[in-house]
C-alpha cells in the first residue's frame, strides 16, 4: 500500500527507487531543457482570481470525455519504456486506470505489448503509435488495436526525429525502447504527412488523436482533416528545444478549434491547481506525464491510484476555494498572468524537495 501523503513525498520515493540513469530519463528533456522549463513557467506565471460565497459544499470533478465517464478530467499519457520505472509497465498503468476510473494512452515504445495491455481492466485506452514500418504495417497495427478494444488511436506528430537528450547522451544511456538520444532516425516517423492522417481517416472508424499540435494553423488543419482529438503537447520538453510552454500554446489552439473537437493539453502539469488552470483556459482533458511516471516509480499501480487520489483531493479543494463547485464553473476569468516568483525546474511544483535533480 502506498504510504505517501503528498505528491512531494511521491517524488522522493521515485528518486529513491530509481537509478540515476532511469531518473534522468524520466525527468530529463532536450538540449538546454528550455521547453521543459517553459512548461512549468507558463503554469507558474498564472495566478487565480477566486470567487467567494458560492455554495461549495459539494464539488464535482468527475467528467465525461467522448462518452467515457472519468473520475477526473485528466489523461495518463503515453510513456515509452515505462517498464523501467516499474516492471508491470503499461499493464500496471492499465490496472491503476481501471481501479481509479481514469483514461490512459499506451505508448508503442513500451512493454508489455498493446494486445496484452488491452486485456487489463476496462478503463478507456488509446493506443499511441510511433511509425517504424510502412503504411501496410501501420494499417495492420491499427486494425489490431481496434480489434483489441482501444477506444482511440494516436499519432505523435512532434517526433519526426528523436531529439538530443543530453542527460542521456552524457552517460551514453540508451532507453529500453532502444531509441538512442542524439541518433536521429529519419525513418517512417519523418515521412509522416497530412496524407497519413487522410489515409487513416478514410480507412478506419476509430477516433484519431494527433498529439504534439502547437499552433492554431495545425489545429485548424487537423480539424479540417477530420481528426477527432487535438492534443496540444511539446512532449514534456523532450523534443524540440526552445518551444513554448504548453499553457502558452493552448489559447490559440482553443480559439482555432472553436469547440468542434475536444482539446487535450500537457506539459508541466503535476498539481491539482495546474489541472484547473488548463481547464480554465478551455482544455477538455489535461495529460500528466511525469506525474504518471513518478507515481509508477514510487510503487507501481497502487502508488499511481494513491497519487490520483491525492490529485483529486488537490483539485476538489482548489475548486472549492475558487468558488467553482463544478468543472463548468471554470473559465478564463478565474486566472490572470502574474510575475514568476522563482526560477523554475522540472520539479519546482514540489518546493520542499531537497534532492539534486
Ligand atoms: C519518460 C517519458 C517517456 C515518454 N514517452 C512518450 C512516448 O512514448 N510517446 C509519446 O507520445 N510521448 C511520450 N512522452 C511524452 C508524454 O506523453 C507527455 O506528452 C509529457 O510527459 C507531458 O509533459 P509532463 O511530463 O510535463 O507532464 C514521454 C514522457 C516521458 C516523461
Amino acid at each position: 500500500m502506498a504510504d505517501f501523503l503528498t505528491l512531494q513525498e511521491m517524488a522522493v520515493k521515485a528518486r529513491t527507487n530509481l537509478s540515476r540513469n532511469h531518473w534522468d530519463y524520466l525527468i530529463g528533456a532536450a538540449e538546454t531543457e528550455t521547453t521543459m522549463k517553459r512548461n512549468r513557467a507558463s503554469l507558474d506565471a498564472l495566478s487565480f482570481r477566486p470567487r467567494v460565497l458560492n455554495d461549495v459544499s459539494e464539488v464535482r470533478a468527475a467528467t465525461e470525455f467522448m462518452g467515457h465517464a472519468l473520475r477526473l478530467p485528466i489523461l495518463l499519457p503515453p510513456i515509452g519504456s515505462i517498464q523501467v520505472f516499474e516492471a508491470g509497465g503499461g499493464a500496471s498503468v492499465a490496472e491503476a486506470a481501471d481501479t481509479f476510473g481514469a483514461m490512459m494512452m499506451l505508448s508503442s515504445a513500451c512493454a508489455p505489448g498493446f494486445e496484452e495491455v488491452a486485456k487489463v481492466g476496462t478503463a478507456p485506452k488509446v493506443y499511441q503509435l510511433y511509425l517504424v514500418g510502412d503504411q501496410s504495417w501501420m494499417d495492420d497495427i491499427i486494425a489490431r488495436a481496434i480489434e483489441a478494444g482501444f477506444v482511440g488511436f494516436c499519432l505523435t506528430v512532434d517526433t519526426a526525429v528523436y531529439s538530443r537528450r543530453e542527460r542521456d547522451l552524457l552517460k551514453r544511456y540508451i532507453p529500453a525502447s532502444g531509441r538512442q538520444a542524439g541518433v536521429a532516425d529519419f525513418g517512417y516517423q519523418a515521412k509522416m504527412t497530412w496524407d497519413t492522417v487522410a489515409h487513416i481517416k478514410q480507412k478506419f472508424r476509430i477516433p484519431l488523436w494527433l498529439k504534439g499540435i502547437n499552433t492554431a494553423d495545425d489545429a485548424r488543419r487537423a480539424v479540417e482533416a477530420g481528426v477527432d482529438v487535438v492534443y496540444v503537447s511539446n512532449h514534456g520538453g523532450r523534443q524540440l528545444d526552445h518551444g513554448r510552454g504548453g499553457m502558452e500554446a493552448l489559447p490559440e489552439v482553443i480559439a482555432a478549434v472553436e469547440r468542434r473537437v475536444p482539446v487535450v493539453v500537457d506539459g508541466g502539469f503535476i498539481r491539482g491547481t495546474d489541472v484547473i488552470k488548463g481547464l480554465c483556459a478551455g482544455a477538455d482533458l489535461v495529460g500528466m506525464g511525469r506525474f504518471e511516471a513518478l507515481a509508477m516509480a514510487a510503487g507501481g499501480a497502487s502508488a499511481l491510484v494513491h497519487a490520483l487520489g491525492i490529485l483529486e483531493h488537490e483539485i476538489r479543494a482548489s475548486m472549492a476555494l475558487l468558488g467553482a463547485p463544478t468543472l463548468a464553473d471554470l473559465h478564463p476569468g478565474l486566472v490572470q498572468p502574474s510575475p514568476l516568483l522563482e526560477p523554475v525546474h522540472v520539479l519546482s511544483a514540489f518546493p520542499l524537495l531537497t534532492q539534486d535533480y
